[in-house]
């Protein structure tokens, strides 16, 4: 891959699909694909596919198509799943709790280290095997532990000072589940999850397709 090539957003948001479709190809025991296959498959066009795959030096060959196992590992690389991310989760409650248990980050290198709340009553309980902390042992939490991810599953009138919190704490990415923009500095990068937006969409599709 050619460094310092700025790829589009779009292009990155469409890597984990293609990621998820070759991780089944190789569960099913293909070996290669053309692009012209894996556009009926993913239902999108083959030339969207390969200019996609373009942007990271194609990794197709002429008259073979793509080898499936190559370009899973390449893509994982693109989107640096190819090693681990130490994460921690604030707020234990049904979201946080929902994360903690769900084993398939970890399997993508999403490691949970640790999970915080600031609700004492909580103190000392554990999910999943992993004790909830205070947030006095936040900060020294992050540094022994070497943090890269936070994700905010607290009420969205917490979030800015939470957010601001990990941010002096040197985290760098943070997975926002609060429903509020986080307003930090440019070099923290913020992933927002809103499963209402999603929600919305689809109500708008619907809407629309009865119209
Ligand atoms: P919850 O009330 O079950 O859990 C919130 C937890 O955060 C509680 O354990 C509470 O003690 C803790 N907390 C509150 N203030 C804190 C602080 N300053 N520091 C540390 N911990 C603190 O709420 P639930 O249902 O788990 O939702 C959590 C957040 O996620 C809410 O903001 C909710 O709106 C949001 N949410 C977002 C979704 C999305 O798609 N983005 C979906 C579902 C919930």
């Amino acid at each position: 891959m050619e460094e310092n090539k700025k790829i589009s957003s779009a292009v990155i948001r469409r890597l984990p699909r293609y990621y998820r479709y070759l991780g089944e190809l190789i569960e099913s025991g293909v070996q290669r694909i053309s692009s012209k296959d894996l556009s009926v498959r993913m239902k999108v066009t083959a030339s969207q596919i390969r200019q996609d795959l373009n942007n990271f030096g194609g990794f197709g060959q002429q008259g073979y198509g793509y080898n499936v196992k190559y370009l899973y590992d390449e893509i994982g690389k693109i989107l640096g799943i190819d090693r681990k991310h130490n994460m921690i989760i604030i707020g234990a409650g049904n979201l946080g709790r929902a994360i903690v248990n769900y084993t398939d980050f970890e399997k993508r290198g999403f490691v949970i280290c640790g999970v915080f709340d600031n609700n004492p009553e909580l103190k000392g309980e554990s999910i999943h095997g992993i004790d909830i902390m205070m947030m006095d042992q936040l900060a020294d939490f992050i540094h022994k532990n070497d943090i890269e991810i936070v994700a905010l599953t607290i009420p969205k009138q917490a979030a800015k000072e939470i957010g601001k919190q990990v941010a002096d704490a040197g985290i760098k990415a943070i997975w926002n589940f609060a429903h509020t923009d986080l307003n930090l500095p440019d070099d923290v990068i913020v992933e927002n999850v809103h499963l209402s937006e999603s929600l919305m969409r689809l109500s708008y599709t619907i809407a629309n397709k009865h119209s």
